[in-house]
């Protein structure tokens, strides 16, 4: 540094304020001078707070952080911060072919570029819709400068005819009823509609909400940020808030590595079990800790989560929607309940506020206990993911807590042998194989067969498609028989109530297990022991890998766009958070 120049607080003055370069930083200030902002104002070491707006038209679950970015923006004023906002790549997962899961890595790349290239001290990350939350945090955890999340909020509650309808939930219930001609194609679009009343994200326990409470549980949301509904007052004022506190952490220096810890994750893998949460966020959670150098694997979900009880009564494992979690207390209430039965591994860990968890959840009530159990009264013991082994797959998780009454009781119900069960292979090749197939009663499907769904993972189908939670053909639904056992390599929707076995690590696409599956063969499931078998011989699954290497392994449909053919070129598995391999290398980078 040259004597007589100021000495650099924030990394946004190396553009903006270097005596030692006046032709860059004339460079780098003039343009942002052309709407208005003052040279004063951007030397004046205020800090420079970004805006990762993830809203747009395209991402209506997103969209009204449009409008939430202008209370956003009036905090980080109002607290001494000038605010930069920007638009992200956008992730709508209902909209996006061929899966939105596709994009979560490219918009994580493409957010490191800006948080890393601009002059930006600070970032508001805005999340909501499904993937966006975990490319967000995964890009912040990589550049490691001041960040906070942001949820856009819920939608309001859907009704329909005096009933609950949830977004997702209504959707695998009411297609059950249309293929049992219960109702007919205007009366499903009706319902379904019904479920999506108000600006915000999806309203019951799916992926959003279950990741939006997972990056409040993490520390990095101001409390109660998760599960203010998107069009209430208080969303507004948390906005404001929020734009407020990001100031306050770039003078403290507060860092994601700070508050996402190993302590962190592991607080919220029992927040995920205590809320019931998509069977999505293994995937998210351990990406995330990739990027921060944290080791977590499915191994630790099982091992911390599996014993915590569900709490919280939302749909699809339960029966209220989001408005009901807020009016009960949100993601707080959960943790006082888990504080108060000694369940929250590590009430001191750090969040955005400066707070720990337990500091900051220690006096909160939970408002209603209808909608958020205590633990003396779960709604399920043991409600958290097992992880799954064999020679099918190395790792797929199950989630417990939506197992069916009707399910137990047909698959879970031999009492010499309770937690197992055997079946007959009816094997889909990708989700058009089996939208083609499934109705054909040449199959045999019976009540007997177990469904299996491969070629859906990140390499088969770019980015792992959400199309494990198969219903069975319409003849058997007819029958009263609405779920079948379903394992797969692919994921399914955090909205879906069954109890399939996914996120089946490796693929087949890579060679794993379940390419070498034929339909007829017997397989043997056992949740007690945590194993998953095909039941035949080394020798024949030899004979059988072989066969499949001589034709040049599992093929799997062509790319279609340049992005499908580079992330497939160097993505990971589901179990190891479906990052970009050579991603993981670049860690707090901001710093270095
Ligand atoms: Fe966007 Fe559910 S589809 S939050
Ligand atoms: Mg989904």
């Amino acid at each position: 540094m040259a004597v007589g120049s100021k000495r650099k607080k924030f990394r946004s003055q190396e553009w903006f304020d270097n005596p030692d370069n006046p032709g860059m930083t004339a460079l780098y200030l003039e343009r942002y001078l052309n709407y208005g902002l003052t040279r004063e104002e951007l030397q004046s070491g205020k800090p420079l707070i970004g805006i990762a707006q993830t809203g747009s038209d395209l991402s209506p679950c997103n969209r009204h952080h449009l409008e939430l970015a202008k209370r956003v923006r009036a905090g980080i004023e109002a607290a001494g911060g000038i605010p930069f906002e920007f638009p992200c790549h956008p992730i709508q997962e209902t909209g996006k072919r061929p899966t939105a899961s596709l994009d979560r890595n490219l918009a994580y790349l493409s957010l490191v570029e800006v948080l890393y290239g601009y002059p930006l001290d600070g970032v508001v990350l805005t999340i909501g819709c499904d993937k966006t939350t975990p490319a967000m945090l995964m890009a912040a955890a990589t550049v490691n400068i001041p960040a906070i999340a942001l949820s856009v909020g819920p939608m309001l509650n859907g009704w329909h005819r005096g009933e609950r309808t949830g977004s997702g939930t209504i959707v695998w219930k009411s297609r059950e009823r249309l293929a049992a001609d219960e109702i007919d194609y205007d009366q499903f679009m009706e319902i379904v509609a019904s479920s999506a009343p108000s600006v915000g994200y999806c309203n019951t326990m799916g992926t959003a909400t279950t990741m939006n409470s997972l990056a409040e549980a993490l520390g990095m949301q101001l409390p109660c940020s998760a599960a203010i509904p998107a069009p209430y007052r208080e969303r507004g004022q948390i906005s404001y808030e929020t734009g407020r506190r990001i100031v306050a952490m770039v003078h403290e220096d507060l860092k994601p590595a700070d508050i996402m810890t190993r302590a962190a994750f592991e607080n919220a893998i029992v927040v995920n079990s205590a809320i019931g949460g998509s069977t999505n966020a293994p995937i998210h959670l351990n990406a995330i800790a990739r990027h921060l150098g944290i080791e977590l694997d499915n191994d630790d979900w099982q091992e911390i989560g599996h014993k915590i009880p569900l709490l919280v009564n939302l749909q699809p494992a339960g029966e209220y929607l989001g408005e009901d979690y807020h009016h009960a207390g949100g993601v707080p209430a959960v943790v006082k309940e888990l504080m108060t039965a000694g369940l929250l591994p590590h009430p001191d860990a750090l969040t955005a506020n400066g707070r720990s968890i337990g500091e900051n959840c220690a006096s909160v009530e939970n408002l209603n206990p209808a909608v958020i159990h205590p633990v003396s009264d779960p709604l399920k013991e043991n409600a958290g993911f097992i992880n799954l082994k064999g020679n099918l797959f190395d790792s797929a998780i199950m989630k417990t807590s939506v197992i069916s009454p009707e399910f137990r009781e047909r698959y879970l119900s031999n009492p010499d042998d309770p937690e197992a069960f055997e079946g007959r292979a009816m094997v889909f090749d990708g989700p058009e194989d089996y939208h083609a197939r499934i109705d054909d009663p040449a199959l045999g499907i019976d009540e007997h067969t177990i469904l299996f769904m491969r070629g859906a993972g990140p390499v088969g189908y770019p980015g792992a498609a959400e199309v494990v939670n198969m219903q069975p053909p319409a003849y058997l639904i007819k029958r009263g028989i609405h779920s079948l056992p379903c394992i797969g390599d692919g994921r399914q929707s955090g909205t879906s109530g069954s109890p399939s076995i996914l996120n089946a690590s490796p693929e087949a696409a890579v060679g794993g297990g379940l390419a070498l599956l034929q339909s007829g063969d017997r397989v043997r499931i056992d949740l007690k022991k945590g194993t998953a078998d095909i039941l035949i011989g080394e020798e024949e699954l030899q004979r059988r890998r072989e066969a499949l290497e001589n034709e040049g392994g599992y093929a799997y449909p062509a790319h279609q766009t340049p992005w499908q053919e580079i992330q497939r070129s160097m993505v990971d598995q589901l179990a190891q958070g479906m990052v970009l391999k050579p991603a993981v290398k670049y860690q707090k980078i901001a710093q270095t």
